[in-house]
């Protein structure tokens, strides 16, 4: 029996994500911390249960040789860039990401003010973004978003490793961007132009015919098959973020669960590099991606009672990530893990 992460909840009004990187020497702290997450999250929660409070943790490729010893999840690897023609994905740090959701802001802030406090100085803050609901479930772009999400059963099919990988079946991967969006350039559109972008009616959200759905709209290219010509699903949890003036940023918290990286990948590359090469998602003429990293969210199980800590120099090495962690001794480069 294994218990995933609060993962697949009802579309909460509030999120605080927060992107963390691992200091030197954090690392005691930081598996401590990850371990009593569900816990404080429960006694965070249990002061307003119909708020729908949930603090899911993911753990980066090279922060889980850091923090764990022994298998690792098959599919986990850093975010890879995705440079297109004319846009690019970039892949930034991110060892750590808290997703923190519910109906009140006060409960996400509480508990994320409780695990900031308990990192301490083992973390750095890399992006802290705080999302709301915007009307009815809609992105700042105005288009409903998250509608084509599975629900039921197709939902956690869609986003929990299963039997492919037993060791850490019930977990989830978690690929997430922080899109700045130019809403002058974007709002200068005529709507007929914005639907085209996306694919679907602005007011009424109904997806366009095939036949006049333009091939670089956003749906059009984010539609991802299998060998069988099924269409592959993931679970977005998106939120829309921002400064009201001017001068700040604002936009959209991109944030996807899936039972393998794979399909979000297949989805970037279509989407920066276009399908075909070339034809790359209009929407990406109007947002800008300026972070990018990927997570494993494994079990409560797993969090509450971790395997040992590596030994130093002695974890095994993620994919894609030696000549960036080995130090020139050899050692992980990250100071003492005791
Ligand atoms: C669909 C917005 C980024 C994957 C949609 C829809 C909107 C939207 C409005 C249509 C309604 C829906 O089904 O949810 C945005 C915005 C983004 C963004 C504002 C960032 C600025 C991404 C990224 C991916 C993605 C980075 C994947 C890597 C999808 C998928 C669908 C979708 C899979 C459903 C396609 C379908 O089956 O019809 N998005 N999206 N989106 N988006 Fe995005």
């Amino acid at each position: 029996m294994v218990t995933p992460q609060t993962i697949l909840t009802r579309k909460t009004r509030y999120a605080i994500f927060l992107v963390l990187t691992i200091t030197d020497g954090g690392v005691d702290r930081v598996r401590d911390v990850v371990s009593g997450l569900p816990g404080l999250t429960r006694s965070v929660s249990s002061r307003a249960p119909d708020a729908a409070l949930a603090g899911i943790v993911g753990i980066g490729s090279q922060a889980w040789d850091q923090l764990f010893d022994g298998p690792r999840p098959q599919g986990l690897r850093p975010f890879t860039e995705v440079d297109g023609e004319t846009h690019t994905a970039p892949a930034t740090p991110g060892d750590l990401l808290l997703h923190l959701k519910a109906d009140q802001l006060d409960l996400c802030f509480e508990l994320g003010t409780a695990l900031t406090r308990a990192f301490g100085d083992s973390v750095t803050v890399v992006d802290e973004v705080h999302g709301f609901r915007y009307f009815d479930l809609r992105d700042l772009i105005g288009f409903v978003d998250g509608t084509e999400n599975p629900v039921g059963q197709a939902a956690i099919d869609a986003v929990t490793v299963g039997d492919e990988d037993p060791g850490f079946a019930g977990g989830s991967y978690v690929a997430i961007q922080r899109y700045v969006h130019d809403m002058s350039a974007w709002n200068s559109l005529t709507v007929e132009d914005q639907e085209a972008a996306i694919g679907r009616t602005k007011l009424e959200n109904i997806e366009m015919d095939d036949d006049v759905k333009p091939s670089n709209s956003h749906i059009a290219l984010n539609v991802v098959e299998d060998a069988d010509g099924e269409e592959i699903d993931i679970v977005r949890d998106n939120m829309p973020y921002g400064d009201v003036s001017g001068t700040g940023e604002s936009g959209t918290f991109y944030i996807a669960y899936s039972s393998a990286p794979d399909v979000v990948e297949e989805m970037l590359r279509k989407m920066f590099i276009g399908d075909p090469p070339g034809n790359h998602d209009r929407l990406l003429d109007f947002t800008t991606a300026v972070t990018g990293s990927q997570f494993f969210a494994p079990t409560v199980e797993f969090l509450e009672d971790p395997p040992p800590a590596p030994a130093d120099g002695e974890s095994s090495t993620a994919p894609g990530t030696e000549t960036a962690t080995r130090a020139a001794d050899g050692s992980l480069g990250i100071g003492s893990l005791h």
